[in-house]
């Protein structure tokens, strides 16, 4: 199952979604970390920092970040494990990863949530943010997720997710479908920093519900499976191999 249905005014098919995602990420690389820092009011690196400790990330782990982007989870990850000699920070986008390397000396993988080029059991903690909606299949992404970790191995999945009432989807919309990407291309003036913030929306919008989350989870094997909701926004799911 793939996290949202084919976005067809982005790409016209579902296989030339990878290909849209990474033309995406690598024109609006060098502004993300303005942008999301902003757009956040600054909370991102201590939230990140906050989740991973509470999630139960410790010293002597091995980390797979997955979907690292410029490395704001694994440069929090690294403070937690006193190194980055422990961390893999993989993603399908050269321009992101590129500005990733500038931060902290882990280990770096070009490649794909559905398809990682890594052993198995090989991860006590597995990591990703805000990147599910991007994936093409949920089954696929979370069969990696648990070939690679290691029995009694974590998952931590960060995401934004649409609140259900209404007022809060009216404000949910208004920023996140107006204003922030508006805003994005007025600070930064790059169209492809604005066109990420806007897709940013519109994937969010379009994105399967927590509980489809859920169960594919548990269909690939994971137990221990729970969402847990700050601010009636940010999913954090949780997950364990067996
Ligand atoms: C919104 S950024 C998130 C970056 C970072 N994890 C964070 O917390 O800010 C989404 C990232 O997902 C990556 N991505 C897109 N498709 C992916 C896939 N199929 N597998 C893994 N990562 C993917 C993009 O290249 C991008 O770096």
């Amino acid at each position: 199952m793939m996290p949202h249905p084919t976005l067809a005014a982005r790409y016209p098919t579902p296989e030339a979604k990878p290909a849209f995602v990474n033309r995406l990420f690598d024109r609006g690389a060098r502004h993300y970390d303005t942008v999301v820092g902003w757009g956040f009011l600054g909370s991102g690196a201590a939230y990140r920092h906050r989740t991973l400790l509470q999630h139960g990330l410790m010293p002597g782990d091995h980390l797979l970040d997955v979907a690292c982007g410029t490395g704001l989870v694994a440069a929090e990850a690294a403070k937690i494990l006193r190194t980055a000699a422990h961390i893999t920070c993989l993603d399908p986008s050269a321009g992101m990863l590129d500005v990733a390397r500038t931060k902290l000396a882990a280990r770096f993988v070009l490649g794909r949530a559905e398809a990682l080029p890594l052993a198995d059991n090989s991860f006590d903690f597995l990591t990703m943010g805000y990147a599910l909606r991007h994936v093409t299949s949920l089954e696929e992404t979370f069969r990696e997720f648990h070939r690679v970790l290691k029995p009694g191995g974590k998952l931590l999945i960060l995401e934004v997710t649409k609140p259900a009432g209404r007022p809060g989807g009216f404000l949910f919309r208004l920023w996140f479908g107006r204003l922030y990407p508006w805003l994005t291309r007025l600070f930064t003036r790059s169209e492809g920093a604005s066109d990420m913030m806007f897709y940013y929306w519109e994937t969010m919008d379009a994105c399967v519900p927590p509980a489809t989350v859920l169960a594919a989870l548990a269909a690939a094997g994971l137990t221990a499976v729970r969402r847990d909701v700050v601010l009636g926004l940010f999913s954090e799911y949780t997950a364990v191999k067996a």
